[in-house]
């Protein structure tokens, strides 16, 4: 057994916070009955926000950040898992308040540990991550509220984010119309190769003014984006059409009015990766291993990073240049 590893540390002393790849022990590891070589993790918003001051994820200090990981486990306290076994553990406290992926070896509880479906290679599982998981939610919850590719044009905001980006894929692959609303003009080509059939400016959505009604343009919307864009988007789906939102990169307000719920029965439908239940989560990382999985899953890595890369590649998502997702290797 290694004596060593590295790990990405997060500390807050008198004041100075520091994030640096660090040499640990097992000892250094928290409780958990899952011990787990981590082959690859990857970017998300949160472990950004973790890795910085004020980023208010993170509480305890000295801390690994990364709320994703998946690799294989080298010994197991519970039964469901041997060694040799490969596995995902995401979401929970996992990256939060629980020691995450950025380090070689990570000690999980084992209710938190997924095994790896067939059909998809550990590196696949973090290209799709908690953001793809995240999108593949959001899809899966306009369909159980009986969304259909032939109702018309699902919208996607934030197209080129980590959730954006898979929305957009697995949405297009299912045989939807996908409108892709992105803030970035050099990347409309990009949206198309990933599935978009048309792409639309930020201002498409939200042109400053938010309409108790407006013209009927999506039957449905895959919402990472929050805010104001999400208030004036309601006011323009389809009669009984559905919106699930996951996320709040551009505000936590939300100024809608009540008509597009009582006047056009729109549903608003909150999305939550990290408390969705276990039964459910299996049941989409094994859609995410087949009908969900993106065409070319490969397009959708904007970067791969080593251990010591990762704080270069950390501010991109928080300057919002993300272009689909960051994949952290980490053997
Ligand atoms: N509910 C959950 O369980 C859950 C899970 C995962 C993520 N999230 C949340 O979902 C959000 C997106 O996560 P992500 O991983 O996709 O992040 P990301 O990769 O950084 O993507 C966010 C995208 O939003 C767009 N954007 C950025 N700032 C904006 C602004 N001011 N106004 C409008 N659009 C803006 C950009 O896309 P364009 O340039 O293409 O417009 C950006 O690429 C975050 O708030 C995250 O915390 C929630």
């Amino acid at each position: 057994m290694t004596q060593t590893f590295d790990a990405l540390v997060v500390n807050n002393q008198e004041s100075h916070y520091s994030v640096k790849v660090q040499k640990l022990t097992l000892s250094d590891l928290q409780d958990g009955e899952v011990l787990i070589r981590v082959h690859y993790s990857s970017v998300n918003y949160k472990d950004c926000l973790a890795c910085i001051p004020n980023g208010n994820i993170v509480s305890t200090f000295p801390f690994i950040p990364g709320i994703d990981l998946a690799g294989v486990v080298v010994s197991s306290e519970d039964n469901r898992y041997q060694p040799g076994d490969e596995v995902i553990a995401t979401s929970y406290d996992i990256g939060v308040s629980h020691f995450g992926g950025y380090s070689e070896y990570a000690r999980i509880r084992a209710e938190w540990v997924v095994p790896l479906p067939q059909g998809l290679t550990l590196k696949e599982a973090m290209i799709i991550g908690t953001a793809g998981f995240t999108a593949a939610l959001s899809v899966q919850r306009l369909e159980d509220n009986h969304v259909s590719p032939e109702q018309g044009k699902v919208l996607v905001t934030g197209a080129t984010g980590g959730v954006g980006s898979f929305a957009v894929s697995i949405l297009s692959k299912l045989g939807y119309e996908v409108e892709a609303s992105t803030g970035k003009e050099a990347e409309h080509e990009f949206l198309k190769q990933i599935g978009a059939t048309t792409v639309v400016s930020r201002e498409e959505v939200y042109d400053g003014k938010i309409r108790a009604l407006g013209k009927q343009k999506w039957a449905a919307a895959v919402d990472p984006v929050g805010g104001e864009p999400l208030a004036s988007l309601l006011s323009h789906i389809h009669y009984g059409g559905s919106v699930a939102v996951s996320g709040l990169t551009a505000g936590t307000k939300l100024p809608t009015m009540v008509f597009p719920f009582i006047l056009r029965g729109v549903n608003l439908l909150g999305i939550d990766s990290v408390y969705c239940p276990m039964e459910t989560r299996l049941t989409l990382w094994n859609r995410l291993a087949t009908d969900y999985k993106p065409e070319n899953i490969e397009a959708l890595v904007q970067q791969e990073v080593t251990l010591a890369q990762l704080t270069d590649a950390l501010p991109t998502l928080l300057k919002g240049q993300g272009r689909g997702r960051i994949l952290v290797k980490l053997v």
